[in-house]
């Protein structure tokens, strides 16, 4: 008894033994030059000084090493777009010193190398550094540019590569560090980042932040702002400048009913708090899910909650993504595709089926419209980076199709089975880096192979590595959308009888996808007339509307369009928006002028891409 009581635990040791190892970085992440495999960051302090003025972030990065490696001796971090000072090491005996660093040589998107010469005996290193007007993951906002127009605005956006051009690390989402900051900010301005935000702070310029759970760099972050709190339950609660914070915590009242959900379908709430921060128009993305403070676009405060799946989406994130964490750009579907489904799940608990099903719909819309125009290998949900952006192979392929392929799991296997596999996922690698091989062995073993004969190793591979998107899909049928698509048959047709008081925004975005994009100018401006899209509060109407009469040369939308564009930066609006105007040579001139006006304000991430459709 005892041998094999030994026998257990020996074999147990082993392969936690192995399951630890291999948790780090056992496939070199092409987009970082650092070297995990030989030492890790373990724990970060930030202390840095926000200067509006100059439009930089001065201060140091301390990082406590931990060699995975006996002798190793060389640090590598990332750094892009910074200045590095001056470089410290701590000895034993607590002493600092100067330690010998190198930059490597600018490699685009990628930046630096940052190589630290160690002395074998030191256990923590300090960057002294600042940042620069290149720096790709700050942007910083005059008062003109943000919705009060009284103070400045500072904020991060680090994902996917971006940390490394405000913060020296080690830029891959197969590490996680524990973090501490100590940040310093003009007087007025309150400043909040990816942590615990205390929430009686006095506002002094002085802002002090921990972090107790271990996150990957691309989940730092920082904003800086006349930023003020309101709850809207014990859990949760809004960041925003003054004018929104009403509008959005009504908006978002019903974020804790998502997050009780959410721990019932997949585990406990993992990070205590989850609040929501309002950016300025110009944030580049609809949401970012920054751990225990998601950044939010104010583009989605309607004021008929039409747009709070980004929410739940955001929230899903707090288990695929920041719990259990893509440890490579080629794996991104593991997080987006899981949020995707995760998110619909959580719609149809607190919304009802037939909204799920409806956002459901315009998502394989989107898909189906994004395929054509994707190389066969970027229509993978595993990618292939090499020498590439990450950011440049960011498609529907990793949200829709990832979510899809879960979706068809689903109805395979059957909900309650494939729920509980999904817990045990979540379970089972909390905290940890995931690549898609992995994720295909703890699929196979713990559904294929528990419940033979309902999916084969074949079908998942086609889904995973091939392209185009199999038709074993499931179809979720909208009575809401066959109502659109019969009236919208009768307007073809020449007899229109709309019939339209109740309908949703989902059903009117359904009208904007179906219809024809060749319609004639009376059929546009009898729409117009109804309908009044060109008015339209709603972005994501206001932009479908736009794609559609752009082309059309619907001239009455010049005026829109151009507000539009001089206020809100979020691409996903701007960038196809951009797309259709320079594609009209009525309209070319036109968008070039509006960009010339409108570029300082956007995001150097926005303006990278709108850059390059006037190239
Ligand atoms: N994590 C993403 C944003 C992201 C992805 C930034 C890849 C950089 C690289 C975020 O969760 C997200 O997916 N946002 C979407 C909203 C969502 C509802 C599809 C967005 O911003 O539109
Ligand atoms: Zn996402």
């Amino acid at each position: 008894m005892p041998q094999l009581f030994f026998k257990m635990h020996f074999v147990f040791f082993v392969i936690a033994l192995s399951f630890t190892s291999s948790l780090q970085a056992q496939v070199r992440d092409q987009h970082s030059f650092s070297n995990p495999e030989q030492i890790i960051s373990t724990h970060l302090l930030l202390d840095v000084t926000v200067d509006f003025d100059k439009s930089e972030l001065r201060g140091f990065v301390e990082h406590q090493l931990q060699r995975q490696q006996k002798n190793a001796n060389t640090l590598v971090l990332d750094s892009r777009a910074l200045v590095i000072e001056k470089v410290l090491q701590q000895k034993a005996d607590g002493q600092w010193a100067s330690a010998r660093f190198q930059l490597g040589k600018a490699a685009g998107i990628l930046g630096q190398s940052l190589s630290i010469q160690l002395s074998p005996d030191s256990q923590k290193v300090r960057v002294y550094y600042h940042t620069t007007a290149d720096s790709s993951g700050l942007q910083w906002l005059s008062p003109a540019q943000t919705s009060e127009k009284q103070q400045p605005f500072l904020f991060s956006q680090s994902q996917a590569i971006h940390a490394r051009s405000w913060i020296p690390l080690q830029d891959t989402p197969a590490v996680r560090v524990n973090y501490q900051a100590r940040v310093r900010t003009p007087k007025p301005l309150l400043a909040v980042m990816s942590a615990d935000n205390s929430k009686n702070t006095e506002r002094d310029g002085d802002y002090h932040f921990d972090m107790p759970q271990p996150v990957p760099s691309y989940l730092l972050a920082l904003a800086v702002g006349d930023l003020h709190f309101q709850p809207m339950s014990a859990q949760t609660g809004v960041y925003a400048e003054k004018i929104w914070l009403d509008k959005a915590v009504a908006e978002f009242a019903d974020t804790q009913a998502m997050m009780d959900v959410a721990s019932k379908l997949y585990g406990q709430y993992p990070w205590g708090r989850y609040d929501l921060l309002i950016l300025p128009a110009s944030f580049p993305f609809g949401g970012m899910e920054n751990p225990r403070l998601s950044f939010i676009t104010p583009t989605v405060i309607t004021g008929d909650k039409s747009l709070v799946s980004l929410i739940a989406h955001e929230l899903a994130h707090s288990w695929s993504g920041n719990l259990i964490t893509n440890s490579n750009w080629e794996d991104l579907w593991l997080n987006e595709g899981f949020t995707n489904f995760f998110e619909n799940r959580l719609m149809a608990e607190v919304y009802g089926k037939g909204r799920a099903d409806m956002e459901y719909s315009l998502s394989v819309a989107e898909l189906t419209r994004a395929m054509p125009e994707l190389t066969e290998p970027d229509q993978a949900l595993k990618l292939k980076l090499a020498g590439r952006d990450p950011d440049e192979a960011f498609s529907a392929v990793a949200y829709v199709k990832g979510q899809l392929f879960l979706s068809f799991l689903e109805q395979k296997f059957g909900r309650a089975r494939f729920d509980q596999f999904v817990s045990l996922y979540f379970k089972t690698f909390a905290f940890h880096s995931m690549d898609t091989d992995r994720f295909l062995q703890f699929l196979q073993t713990n559904l294929l192979d528990k419940y033979p004969q309902v999916v084969s190793k074949a079908e998942v591979e086609q889904w995973v590595f091939q392209g185009g998107l199999p038709d074993t899909y499931p179809k979720r049928p909208s009575d809401a959308f066959s109502d659109v698509e019969k009236q919208l048959a009768l307007f073809i047709a020449g007899t229109p009888q709309w019939q339209t008081s109740n309908w949703t925004v989902h059903q009117w975005l359904h009208l904007l996808d179906k219809l024809p994009r060749q319609l004639s100018g009376q059929q546009l401006i009898s729409l117009e007339q109804q309908f009044g899209f060109s008015q339209s509060q709603n972005a994501e109407l206001f932009v479908a509307w736009s794609r559609l009469a752009i082309p059309l040369n619907y001239e009455a939308l010049h005026q829109p369009v151009q507000q539009f564009l001089l206020k809100v930066g979020r691409s996903k609006f701007v960038v196809p928006l951009y797309r259709a105007l320079a594609q009209n040579p009525h309209w070319r001139d036109f968008a070039q002028k509006v960009y010339q006006q409108a570029r300082p304000g956007y995001h150097p991430l926005t303006q990278a891409q709108v850059d390059k459709v006037f190239q």
